[in-house]
Formats: C-alpha cells, structure tokens, sequence
C-alpha cells in the first residue's frame, strides 16, 4: 500500500509587501535583507482573511488537480502554527466550509516543518487502512504572530497555503510517499519561540528567534534528514531529481546544496517572492514547481523542513 500524490494546490493573499515597504517601518534596507535571506517580498493577509480561508482555496486547488471532490475525502490534516481560533481545529472549519462529511480532520502543530510532519502522519493513516484520500495542507497566517518593530524576524515571514491529496493506492507502481523522517530535539526551545500562549500566558504573543543559531542548526539538521530520508529507501541523492526545501533564507538553501553536492538547478526557490510562510512553504514551492513544468510525474522528490521546537524532517516521494 502506497500514498500517492495525486495533486498539488496553493493560495496567495492578494497583497504584496515589499522590502522598500518594511524599510519605512524598522531600521533595514532592500539591500540588506536580499543580501542576508534572499527575500524581495512575502504576501500578506487580508483583515478578513483567516487562515483556514487560505487552507480551504489550497485544498479545493489540489482536489481539482487530483480530480477529487468531497465526498472522496476522509481525511483532513491542516498543519499550522497560526490557527483561526485555539479550538476547534482549524481543520474542523475547513472540513465543513468544504462540504466534507465524513471522516477525521485534526491540526497538527510542528511550525515550519509541520507539512512533512503532516505528510508523514497522513501517510501512516493511509498505509494502514484507517483513510483512503487525505487532504494534506499547510497554512497560515503568520504575519499575525510578528513584531513589526523586531527588524531580525520581521523581514522572514509572510502568509499563504499549500495543500496535496494523498491517496492510498495498492497497485502503485512505485509511485508515493517512499520514506519519511521525522525528528524533534526540544531542548533547542529557546531558540525560535512565540512568547505568548493560552496556557502560560493568555496571550497570543510574538515570534522571539536567535537567527544565526537557528541558521545553523538548520544547515546541519536539513541536511541529515535528507540523508536519512534516502537512507531508509535505499535511495543515492544523486538519483532524485527535485529537491523542495522548505523556504526560511536562500542562504539556508545554498548551504544545504553546497554541502550535499547538490546542483542548485534542482532546488525548488521560492523565497525570494514567498518570504518563510511557515507550514505553507513546502507545498507552495511543490505546486508552484508542478504548475511550471518542473517536477512531472515519475520524478524522485525530496521535500524537507526546519522549524520552532526545534522540529525537523524529510519526505521522499515518487510522484
Ligand atoms: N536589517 C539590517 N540589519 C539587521 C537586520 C535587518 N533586517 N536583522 C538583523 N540585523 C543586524 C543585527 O542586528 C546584527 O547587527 P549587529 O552586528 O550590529 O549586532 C547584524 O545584522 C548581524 O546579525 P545576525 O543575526 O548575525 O545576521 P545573520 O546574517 O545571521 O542574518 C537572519 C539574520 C536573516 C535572521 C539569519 O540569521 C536567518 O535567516 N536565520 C535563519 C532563521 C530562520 O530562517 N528562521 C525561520 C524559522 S526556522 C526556519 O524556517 C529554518
């Protein structure tokens, strides 16, 4: 039994906010912040836009892109860090604003890493039988968890979704979730944080980081965990033909290229025009590159992610 992709789906809010733009409100430049992160510009928003908005017209994207509807779906995973409210789920409102009427939908809460965190819990489901057609989706809002005074974070992020349908197929013919890994070191807490919460606090609080620490620790780990990914297929890193990080800071990507030997070629890039949207990075990047010809069916992908906790992890799959 396999998981297989069947497609991919992202949304974009409307509003475009430009580094010139940030510029007027911290003490940075365009120059700086292109230079440091390769960021030109993320999307932001609407005041009526909530996340589980942004989930749902990534979701519906991908169901067209799979040629599923709602009543194939049993199965709803949205991974975010910025939910619509601290419950229910926000996979909850996204099942019902989708007309889905059956099976389980739950959050699942692994900050920037929480797609592959996502995929793999998704793709345990549907090895074994307990879903058929899972909706897979990454969302948020973050630009609603920034300090819009703190120039060393608020330059990164910006908001968005992505979403895949994954469906449990027995005659896959190689194609599918190959291998995952997964791993979570919270003794790296302090490192990358929101300062607020309903249990110690009572607020939402702001995103608090240590941006060179997080750096490197990103480098190393991303790293390690493709390896691993490849290592539990049986699979070189030589062979796969796409590699979909996720998108924090263009020099995060050259380094894990460089020191992989990977050609840059054939490291998926949106940052520059996306900023970091968290949960939602990978599988924006994923569509986009589906979207423009890129990564065809039969490609060997290697999709991989950082984040707060601290959290990391891979996902092979053969689409
Ligand atoms: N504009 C101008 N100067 C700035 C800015 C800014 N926006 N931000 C920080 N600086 C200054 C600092 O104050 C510091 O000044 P000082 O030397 O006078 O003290 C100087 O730049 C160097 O600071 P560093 O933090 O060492 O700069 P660095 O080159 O590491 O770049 C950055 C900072 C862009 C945050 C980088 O560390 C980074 O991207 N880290 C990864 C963090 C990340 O992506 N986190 C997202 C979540 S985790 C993940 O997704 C992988």
């Amino acid at each position: 039994m396999r998981s297989v992709l069947l497609g991919a789906g992202s949304y974009l809010p409307k509003r475009v906010l430009t580094n010139a733009e940030l510029a007027q409100r911290v003490d940075t430049s365009d120059e700086w912040i292109v230079e440091r992160t390769g960021i030109r510009e993320r999307r932001i928003a609407a005041s009526d836009e909530k996340t589980s908005d942004l989930a749902c017209t990534a979701a519906l994207n991908a169901m067209k892109a799979a040629e599923r509807e709602a009543k194939d779906i049993d199965l709803i995973i949205v991974a975010t860090t910025t939910p619509d409210l601290t419950f229910p789920a926000t996979a909850a409102r996204v099942q019902a604003a989708l007309g889905i009427n059956q099976g389980a939908a739950f959050d699942l809460q692994a900050v920037c890493s929480g797609f592959i965190f996502a995929l793999a819990t998704a793709d345990n489901f549907l090895v074994r039988g307990q879903a058929k057609t899972a909706l897979v989706i990454g969302a948020e809002t973050f630009s609603r968890l920034l300090d819009w005074e703190d120039r060393g974070t608020c330059i990164l992020f910006g908001d968005g979704a992505g979403a895949v349908v994954l469906e449990a197929q027995e005659d896959a013919r190689e194609r599918g979730v190959i291998s995952t890994f997964l791993r979570t070191d919270g003794r790296m807490h302090d490192l990358l944080y929101v300062d607020g919460g309903v249990s110690e606090t009572g607020t939402i609080g702001k995103v608090r980081m240590v941006g060179n620490a997080v750096f490197r620790q990103a480098v190393e780990h991303i790293s390690a965990a493709m390896l691993e990914a490849c290592a539990r297929a049986d699979v070189s890193i030589d062979t796969v033909d796409w590699f979909v990080p996720h998108q924090a800071n263009q020099r995060i990507l050259d380094g894990v290229a460089r020191r992989l030997g990977i050609d840059v070629d054939k490291v998926v890039s949106t940052v520059g025009v996306h900023g970091n949207t968290s949960a939602a990075s990978v599988p924006l990047a994923l569509d986009t590159a589906i979207r423009d010809g890129r990564i065809k069916a039969g490609d060997l992908v290697l999709m991989e992610a950082l984040g707060g906790g601290l959290t990391w992890g891979a996902a092979l799959v053969r689409m």
